[in-house]
């Protein structure tokens, strides 16, 4: 069991290198489309985390055969046995995972069942999965709540149909996407998101025989056809976790080179680093971040669904805008409660105020609805060492970063969640000079 504490002591910059492999939110579901395949299928840049090794297990629980290819990092996914898993086993492996969800449309139509277990995934929201149901209805899916999950049926093949979504949710894409490309006749798909990993879902889907279009309207059409064949395909990198290492070094006044982050995929990002300050070089096999060696400006963010400023992208950043001479507001329009974190910052000495009104250019969902989904923060301030309870994946990442930019050594509990996206990441650490002890 890995540590789960550990003690930093800040004032020391990241400099160094890192290598990012593939994305997070791109690899889990590239696995679930292995099971759409007739035949085996490879895919390569997996990174050890736990998100993967939760999908591995429920792959495994459905008959599916993983076993590791040559490379480090490729995965050899074999499905000519899936059959049906029992409850129990998918309980056992899913943990707090989402990605049980996607698993209904390949398993459909492969087996005509599915169960999925209560979800969870982290605290950032209620994270709710009613596009998901009601796009499987529209397929034709029978879906009955159990006291212990969801059981989904399909009597007869599952029928192509037209879904316009009230939001452009990924996972409700993906879960279009993941069905429509085996349904009888073809699905149009209006109000997608679009975003790289998606994108990226898509060459895979491609590659397998699937006839997907995406429209200037982010309007998505699929052809559904009656087989589908084995991927082999080299995963896009996670831009996450290379925005992650970029904000840390903006936070820690250090230099970091992320080996094998793209500026295509990261634009807007550039943007809104370029603006707080920051200084970035793209090299053909990575991209440079470091810190200006001056003050760093306030901005005025808006999170937003691809090509907008992803959600994913605030929570390292904030801890930055800290250090920023002057006022910086953050609105969060995808998630209602992503500011959970700031609490830890707060207790550091940082000046944060989080509102319930859209500080931004346009209303939000969650407008004069009681979440607190904007923040204010004013700097420059001095951050001090504190007790932090890491409370999920970005805000823990950030927790991590504030007590390595702050004064003195603080204890950093419950970091094991960190692990569930970001490859290596006490080794990374430790290659870019932190200072830290982990407890037994
Ligand atoms: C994916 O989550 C990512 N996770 C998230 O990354 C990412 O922040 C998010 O997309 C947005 O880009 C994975 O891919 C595993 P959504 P997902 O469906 O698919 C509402 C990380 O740290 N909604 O686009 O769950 C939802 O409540 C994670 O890597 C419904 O209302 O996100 C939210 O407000 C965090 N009903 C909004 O849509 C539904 O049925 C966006 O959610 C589904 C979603």
């Amino acid at each position: 069991m890995a540590a789960d504490t550990i003690t930093i002591t800040g004032g020391t910059p990241l400099n160094g290198s890192v290598r990012v492999r593939g994305a997070k939110n791109l690899v889990t579901k590239a696995m679930v489309a292995a099971l759409l395949g007739e035949t085996p299928s490879t895919l390569r840049d997996v990174p050890k985390i736990s998100d993967v090794r939760v999908v591995r297990g429920l792959l495994g629980a459905h008959g599916v055969k993983i076993t590791d290819g040559d490379e480090d990092g490729e995965l050899i996914l074999d499905p000519s046995a899936v059959e049906s898993a029992h409850f129990a086993e998918i309980n056992a492996h899913a943990g707090s995972s989402r990605i049980p969800i996607l698993f209904c449309g390949p398993l459909l139509h492969r087996l005509g069942e599915a169960f999925i277990p209560d979800l969870g995934g982290c605290r950032i929201g209620d994270r709710p999965i009613d596009f998901h149901l009601d796009v499987l209805r529209q397929f034709g899916a029978i879906v009955e709540k159990l006291p212990s999950g969801i059981r989904l049926s399909a009597p007869q093949r599952l029928r192509g149909t037209k879904v316009e979504l009230p939001y452009p949710s990924v996972g409700a894409t993906e879960q279009v996407l993941l069905t429509a490309v085996r349904a009888q006749g073809t699905t149009e798909l209006r109000g997608a998101a679009i975003e790289p990993e998606i994108m990226d879902l898509i060459n895979i889907l491609q590659k397998m025989g699937a006839v997907i279009s995406v429209d200037t309207d982010r309007v998505i059409r699929i052809e559904g056809v009656d087989r589908l064949e084995g991927y082999t395909h080299r995963a896009l990198f996670d831009r996450n976790e290379a925005a992650s290492w970029a904000a840390a070094a903006l936070a820690t006044e250090g230099d970091i080179f992320v080996a094998g982050a793209k500026q295509a995929e990261m634009g807007t990002f550039l943007n809104v680093f370029r603006k707080v300050g920051g200084v970035f070089e793209i090299q053909d096999d990575g991209i440079r971040f470091r810190h200006p060696g001056t003050p760093l400006n306030p901005v005025i963010i808006e999170t937003d669904v691809h090509p907008g400023f992803m959600t994913d992208w605030q929570q390292p950043l904030v801890v930055a805008l800290t250090k920023a001479t002057g006022v910086s507001i953050v609105h969060e329009t995808v998630y209602e409660q992503r500011f959970g974190f700031v609490d830890a910052l707060i207790e550091m000495g940082a000046t944060i105020q989080v509102h319930r009104e859209c500080l931004g250019s346009q209303a939000c969902r969650f407008g004069q609805r009681n979440f607190q989904h904007s923040a204010v923060i004013s700097g420059p301030s001095a951050l001090r060492a504190a007790d932090i309870a890491v409370p999920d994946l970005r805000g823990g990442f950030s927790h991590v970063v504030a007590a390595l930019s702050a004064e003195g050594a603080s204890r950093v509990s419950n970091v094991g969640i960190i692990s569930r996206g970001y490859e290596n990441f006490f080794e990374k650490l430790t290659a870019l000079g932190a200072n830290f002890t982990l407890e037994a």
